[in-house]
């Protein structure tokens, strides 16, 4: 964002809003500005309501989750009117919270309902819906001992995703990853996460790959990462140190179909080196709003032929077809109005 422009740093005067409707203006006033809206409905716990108003999609300062990093979220893709995934999301969501030691102010089966209410009060059928525990708001401690209760959030976010044909490349991440117990509950501190993606993308990379202590490959910035061996098998990282990417769950799933068709030999989670996996024949990103991305290039090399792989390819079509066309527990039709 750019500095205000001012002829000396002495004369500048920062704006004081002299009431809450002044400010409500001028927040309209941006959002008016703004061709098609981004986020078409959010729910907090801390209104106690799905607010329709952009202008009014904020949080508190003094929540535990802006300051100190203690809340957990998670997302679920809408395609086509339908939320795919919600209840794998949602369990994965609660795991999390409850290794932040966060206790949800809501039941599962709330949780559940104000995520689908507000889907159908957002009227998106093409994007995400994203969401939050937090600590709550109460105060700017470590502790959350002194916030009265834990707060839920969240948002749907109109996009337009299609499936990835056009392969990418990545680069090896130098920047350190987190260790198992945070690496394997998805928390907003995000930051290693951050830095490691701009480090792939100021060097002309689409994002990067994390490599462990002990020299296997991990996973991707927000992405899990699988690989097709020369002797046509699906290998994906084993879950114990990263995220289990619920994408790269249900590919487990629903690969062995490409191996009752011949098309692949085997599936199966394995610890790959690095030698190992650089020496991959397909190499591609897994997740859930991708959900398949080819890798083509690793570290300035090849992976392959270096070019986007056929498996590669017939897994995304797998997916996709699941997402389009799954089955009911895979599967929510939202009620819209
Ligand atoms: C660090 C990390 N790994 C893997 C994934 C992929 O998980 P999923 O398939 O559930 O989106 C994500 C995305 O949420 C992530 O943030």
């Amino acid at each position: 964002m750019a500095a205000p422009k001012v002829e000396n740093d002495e004369e500048f005067r920062v704006h004081v809003f002299s009431s809450s409707s002044e400010l409500l203006e001028k927040l309209h006033e941006k959002w008016n500005s703004v061709k098609e809206l981004p986020y078409s409905a959010m729910y907090s716990s801390v209104f106690g309501g799905i607010i329709l108003d952009p202008a009014m999609m904020v949080i508190p300062i003094d929540d535990h989750m802006v300051h100190r990093g203690h809340g957990v979220f998670d997302t679920a893709i809408i395609l086509d009117g339908y939320l795919y995934e919600l209840d794998d999301h949602l369990d994965r969501f609660l795991r999390s919270a409850s290794k932040a030691k966060i206790s949800s102010p809501f039941p599962r089966s709330i949780l559940r309902s104000i995520l689908i209410q507000l889907t159908a009060a957002s009227q998106c059928k093409k994007g995400t819906l994203r969401y939050w525990l937090s600590a709550g708001p109460g105060d700017f401690l470590l502790s959350p001992a002194g916030c009265p209760t834990s707060a839920f959030y969240a948002v749907v976010i109109n996009e337009n995703f299609s499936q990835c044909k056009e392969g990418v490349k990545v680069i090896t991440s130098m920047i350190p990853m987190k260790s198992p117990l945070f690496a394997t509950m998805k928390n907003v501190n995000y930051l290693p996460n951050v830095l490691s993606k701009m480090e792939a993308e100021e060097q002309g990379a689409f994002a990067s790959i994390w490599i462990d202590e002990e020299g296997y490959i991990a996973e991707g910035p927000n992405v899990n990462v699988a690989f097709i061996t020369h002797g046509k098998e699906l290998v994906l990282p084993v879950f114990d140190k990263i995220l289990s990417g619920c994408t790269a769950l249900r590919l487990l799933e629903l690969a062995p179909k490409l191996v009752k068709q011949g098309r692949l030999k085997g599936v199966r989670t394995a610890n790959l080196t690095v030698e190992e996996a650089k020496g991959a024949a397909e190499m591609m990103y897994v997740g859930s709003t991708l959900p398949i991305l080819p890798i083509i290039m690793w570290d300035e090399k090849p992976i392959g032929n270096g070019m986007v792989g056929e498996l590669t390819m017939a897994l995304s079509d797998l997916l996709w077809e699941d997402m389009a066309t799954g089955p009911e527990t895979k599967r929510l039709l939202v009620p819209y109005a």
